[in-house]
């Protein structure tokens, strides 16, 4: 049976970076807090003219050229994103029409930051199967719209208007702190290819579901629940914007990622010493880093990047990926163990052989 083999990488990070000292100009919050309390340092937001397919599309030209892939080549597509460019349609179509490819089958996921190892997993099985050959497996988030503060206040931060927030806005920007301090904008995208080598490509998953506590990590408003799905009465109680329970969702994110990624290890008869690289998702480096611990792994096998672009949601892992192929930190026949949580709640481990 074939594997899925990924012979090609590319990411795309959003044009305009933001510090925490910038940020700190429109929200209660300042730099030391956000570097001790999740390691982000910067961030980069997309531009008003570039929504999450832009992102999508760069990566994955980037990627397909990686990979030497023509674009008629490719059979499959998977788009990954929490943050797409409209209701619908998804973001799958939208990205085969800008890049060009022919009329394949195009899968939008949304499994948050879980998307890309369910990708992986989708893309994996249709390759398996003998359904396709060679899938475009994408990641990219546009998390700006769900920044609370206006046009003027963000010009603010980035020392474009000399114009001060008000203080109602900087109350208004500061109720959601916790949650903007987080995120940030890129895309990032694989290249698949199905492959009869017996010993790289995609070895195993482990993913998992819970939907119990979704509430903890959601967005209230703007869904089809409300009758209309959206209303002027949700944007003023800000049901627009994402809803979380830091410390519930960090607990959970700790327990289940050093959890699945332990299963996945024992059941393939690997340890930790074999695996050359542990790519974590990039929500919280604390987070990564009381998994690091659990699973006795040293440092130079644990890659961070959330410091220069935050949580990428669907990207990062793809992102993190990019980076160790371009740097030659992974090189062909390597181990990698791939580990994610995400809202829904949704989480998993993929071991990969590169
Ligand atoms: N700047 C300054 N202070 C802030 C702040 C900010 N940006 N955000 C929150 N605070 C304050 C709180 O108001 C609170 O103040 P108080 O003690 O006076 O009440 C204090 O800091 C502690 O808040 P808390 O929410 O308990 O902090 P925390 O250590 O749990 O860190 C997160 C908050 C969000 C960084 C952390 O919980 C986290 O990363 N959770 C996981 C989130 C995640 O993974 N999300 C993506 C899903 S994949």
């Amino acid at each position: 049976m074939p594997r899925a083999l990924i012979i090609g990488s590319g990411s795309e990070i959003a044009a305009t970076r933001l510090t925490n000292d910038q940020m700190a100009r429109v929200v209660d919050t300042n730099d030391q807090w956000i570097r001790e309390r999740s390691g982000v340092e910067t961030r980069h937001f997309a531009p008003p003219d570039v929504a999450t397919s832009d992102l999508g599309v760069a990566a994955a030209a980037k990627a397909l050229e990686a990979a030497g892939v023509e674009k008629d080549e490719v059979d499959m597509v998977v788009f990954a994103t929490m943050t797409p460019d409209h209701y619908f349609p998804g973001c799958g179509t939208i990205l085969q029409h800008k890049l060009g490819l022919g009329t394949v089958p195009c899968f939008d996921i949304r499994q948050q930051c879980s998307g890309f190892l369910y990708g992986l997993q989708l893309a994996d099985a249709h390759i398996r199967a003998g359904m396709a050959r060679t899938v475009l497996l994408v990641g990219a988030e546009v998390h700006i719209g769900f920044m609370p503060w206006t046009q003027e206040n963000y010009d603010y931060a980035l020392g474009v208007s000399d114009v001060p927030p008000t203080k109602e806005e900087r109350e208004w920007n500061s109720r959601f702190r916790h949650l903007v301090v987080l995120f940030g904008d890129a895309g990032a995208a694989v290249v698949l290819r199905a492959s009869e080598d017996g010993e790289r490509g995609v070895l195993d998953h482990d993913l998992h579901g819970a939907g119990a506590d979704y509430e903890k990590l959601c967005v209230p408003g703007t869904g089809f629940k409300h009758r209309p799905y959206t209303s002027p009465e949700q944007f003023e109680r800000g049901d627009h914007i994402p809803v979380m329970d830091g410390r519930f969702v960090f607990k959970m994110a700790t327990t289940h990622m050093a959890a699945v990624a332990k299963t996945v290890l024992e059941r393939n008869k690997v340890t930790s010493d074999e695996v050359k690289m542990v790519l974590m998702h990039q929500a919280n480096k604390r987070i990564n880093e009381y998994c690091q611990r659990a699973l006795n792994l040293p440092d130079e096998k644990v890659p961070h990047n959330i410091h220069k672009y935050g949580n990428t949601t669907a990207a990062t892992i793809p992102l993190l990926w990019d980076e160790c192929v371009r740097d030659g930190r992974i090189t062909p026949g390597d181990l990698v163990l791939m580990v994610a949580f995400g809202a829904g709640m949704t989480w998993g481990a993929s071991l990969v052989r590169a």
